[in-house]
């Protein structure tokens, strides 16, 4: 029998603006020369011969590659005696590096994906859930054509300066067990960030990282269909770590995090092993105790609470007062305590 609640419950999931169900899309994968790349990101001279060397090919062709990476725009000094050197900083993906630093037991459970470009890190999950896949896949890219933010909002994915990571995951309870998922891989997040030396991030409900009351992180729940009582889901994570421009698509005030922690040297590999290690272990727990196991830690991290609000669009007016057991969000109006869900309306702090 269909009751009210449950109508309510599927309601929930299906205008979920966190929680979006989708086709695959065309994955574009552009290769380029990383190797030599890697080689010259420590921003030290190489010889044209050890670098022909190391790579197996002659210094003709060396030379040839070499162009191919100035030409979009890759500054690369020449010294005759001394070779060719990297100016500037280069912070690389590199996915064996990444496979490194995973814990064992996320390096058992999942396979890695580390591409140049694509449209979508989650598109590209998705299409790889729809061929059977791993237990968990998991795909990077150094920058997404067609990258996607919540309600449908562009999320700004320039070349080499931020994350874009998707983990297709299996959560055994069927789509019942997911209320509060968002809010848990926004714990999760954080968590990554500060054993990295990140202080005073915050979350802002649903499931934007904070810092200083700008975006740094930006979380992205994507379902795709249930299987012998498992759910698939795609976790799509975007966080900022060296932009310090955007283009016009981007609406709200934003932070990265070399300017939210510029003591800290910010390295993508270890960020992105980081994130994973601490979401698969979240998703874990949030599997054997739900939502209620992270109320506490949330609340404790809730950029909003205690805050002026209005909610869009009916906006009611109201102060902040944390998640309940469930993950939805809690506001004092003048007529009482009214419960928000993320299907029905967003927060926004009032002026
Ligand atoms: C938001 O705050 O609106 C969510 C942003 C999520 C962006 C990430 S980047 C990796 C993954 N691929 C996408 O297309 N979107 C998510």
């Amino acid at each position: 029998m269909l009751c009210r609640d449950h109508f309510v419950f599927w309601a929930h999931l299906l205008f979920n603006p966190a929680i979006v169900f989708l086709p695959g899309h065309r994955v574009d994968v552009m290769r380029k020369n990383q190797t030599l790349l890697s080689i010259l990101s420590d921003g030290e001279w190489h010889s044209g011969e050890a670098l022909a060397q190391s790579l197996g090919v002659s210094r003709t062709a060396v030379w040839k590659q070499l162009n191919r990476l100035i030409e979009p725009g890759l500054a690369i000094e020449r010294v005759r005696g001394k070779g060719y050197r990297l100016q500037g900083h280069l912070d690389l993906l590199d996915h064996d590096a990444i496979i490194s630093l995973l814990a064992d037991s996320a390096r058992r459970r999942a396979s890695l994906e580390v591409l140049d470009k694509v449209d979508s890190t989650n598109s590209r999950v998705m299409q790889f859930e729809r061929r059977g896949g791993d237990d968990v896949f998991i795909c990077v890219a150094d920058r997404q054509t067609q990258g996607r933010g919540r309600r449908g909002r562009v999320w700004s994915s320039p070349a080499g300066e931020n994350i874009y990571l998707s983990m297709g995951v299996r959560l055994q309870g069927g789509f019942s067990a997911l209320e509060g998922l968002s809010l848990v891989v926004g714990i999760a997040v954080c968590r990554a960030l500060e054993s990295l030396g990140l202080k005073g991030a915050a979350l802002k409900w649903p499931n934007d990282v904070l810092f200083n009351g700008c975006k740094l992180a930006g979380i992205l729940i994507e379902l795709q269909g249930e299987l012998e009582g498992a759910v698939r889901v795609i976790v799509g994570v975007g966080i900022n770590v060296h932009m310090d421009r955007v283009d016009a698509a981007v609406d709200q005030p934003w932070v990265s995090l070399d300017r939210a922690a510029p003591s800290v040297t910010w390295r993508r590999n270890e960020i992105i092993a980081e994130v994973v290690n601490q979401t698969l272990e979240a998703l874990a727990h949030f599997e054997r105790a739900g939502f209620m196991a992270f109320q506490d830690e949330w609340r404790a991290r809730d950029g909003l609470l205690g805050a002026s609000l209005h909610t869009e669009p009916e906006n009611l007016q109201g102060v902040g007062a944390g998640v309940d057991s469930a993950g939805a969000y809690l506001l004092d109006t003048a007529d009482g305590q009214v419960i928000i869900r993320a299907g029905e309306l967003s927060l926004r702090r009032s002026q």
